[in-house]
């Protein structure tokens, strides 16, 4: 889940002080900033004026608030309508990368933005593409067949009803097409019982997100990138939402910052190098005010490593997630 949407109905960067106190002993260089949404992380660190910043964001709506800051820092900022698997598209010149930063999800403005259809408070066609994507929630519940649905719902959402929601989708287009409000409709008739802190509907929009914008395979190939971008002693740091992308963030730098082959009967020389060193070995997680003033941002955690070596091999880290990935190419 996303944390930019809080009581004041208002856009608030989470975790942006400690992000900052992280990055800001390598300030004097670029920053790259993959998910700029409304730049209030990229407009923190231009505040320096030693930084520069590399936006990115798959969402063309962000413009407006790239425009602004382009116009404010002029030079010192760059902005692409990408998405961050295409990092390797952009072009560096002689830029010094000094960090790469991830705040994944969505932001209270794509969830306010009923054409988007992210909220099940939305109405009309089943939508959830945040952009640059192949395909809509709506060919999902409109073509996907039973047991794929139930599998989707079941590994991208939890959701204990998994089977019983996908099986009453079947049945129900079959006389319609399937909007927003029957999706919700369907889900509360199955879980009329239930007595649950968390709206009926939650699971299993958020699966749908993520099968829509692939965001396993997006957040794997992103991580990777950024390895391959950043030079040694450059910082990636990610701020994730949910369980699932935790677990990736938490692989990618805890098995990578351990010394592997570390038999005590293989010579020094073979043992290779960690291609991380992490700092803190535990996430970092927003304080009590932070929560109190902005209640989603609960669910943030921040994971940063420091890169410490150019050989790193992410074969593991790709099969190690390849069921999830295999889920999110079902379609
Ligand atoms: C939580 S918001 C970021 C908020 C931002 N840190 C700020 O301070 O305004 C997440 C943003 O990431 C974008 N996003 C999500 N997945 C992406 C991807 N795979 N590639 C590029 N942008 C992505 C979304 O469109 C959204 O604008």
């Amino acid at each position: 889940m996303n944390a930019t949407i809080n009581l004041e109905k208002k856009h608030f960067p989470v975790l942006l002080n400690e992000l900052i106190s992280i990055i800001s002993p390598l300030y004097g260089g670029t920053f790259i900033d993959c998910t700029f949404g409304q730049g209030g992380y990229s407009e923190k660190i231009l505040e320096n004026k030693k930084n520069h910043i590399i936006a990115l964001d798959r969402d063309k709506d962000v413009q407006n608030s790239a425009s602004k800051l382009q116009k404010k820092y002029d030079k010192r900022f760059k902005f692409y309508n990408l998405k961050f698997s295409q990092l390797d598209k952009i072009k560096l010149k002689n830029h010094k990368i000094k960090g790469i930063i991830f705040d994944l999800g969505y932001s209270f403005n794509q969830i306010k933005n009923s054409k988007k259809g992210l909220s099940f408070s939305d109405k009309g066609k089943l939508n959830m593409r945040m952009g640059i994507n192949d395909f809509s929630a709506n060919e999902i519940i409109s073509n996907m067949d039973e047991n794929n649905l139930a599998k989707v719902f079941k590994v991208f959402g939890d959701e204990k009803y998994s089977k019983k929601i996908a099986k009453k989708i079947v049945e129900k287009r079959k006389d319609k097409i399937i909007n927003t409000e029957d999706l919700v409709q369907i889900i509360d008739n199955v879980k009329k019982y239930q007595k649950t802190k968390i709206h009926n509907s939650t699971k299993v929009f958020q699966a749908l997100r993520i099968l829509v914008n692939k965001e396993i395979s997006e957040l794997i190939n992103g991580l990777i990138n950024s390895y391959n971008l950043i030079p040694r002693g450059g910082i990636i740091a990610v701020v994730s939402f949910h369980s699932i992308e935790d677990r990736i963030v938490k692989f990618f730098f805890k098995h990578y910052s351990e010394q592997r082959n570390s038999s005590r009967y293989l010579p020094e020389a073979e043992i290779s190098e960690r291609c991380f060193k992490l700092i803190n070995k535990k996430p970092i997680l927003p304080s009590l005010s932070e929560i109190k003033h902005n209640p989603p941002s609960r669910s943030a955690k921040l994971r940063y490593g420091i890169k410490t070596n150019d050989k790193c091999d992410f074969n593991e880290f790709r099969e190690k997630f390849k069921n999830l990935i295999n889920i999110e190419n079902l379609r």
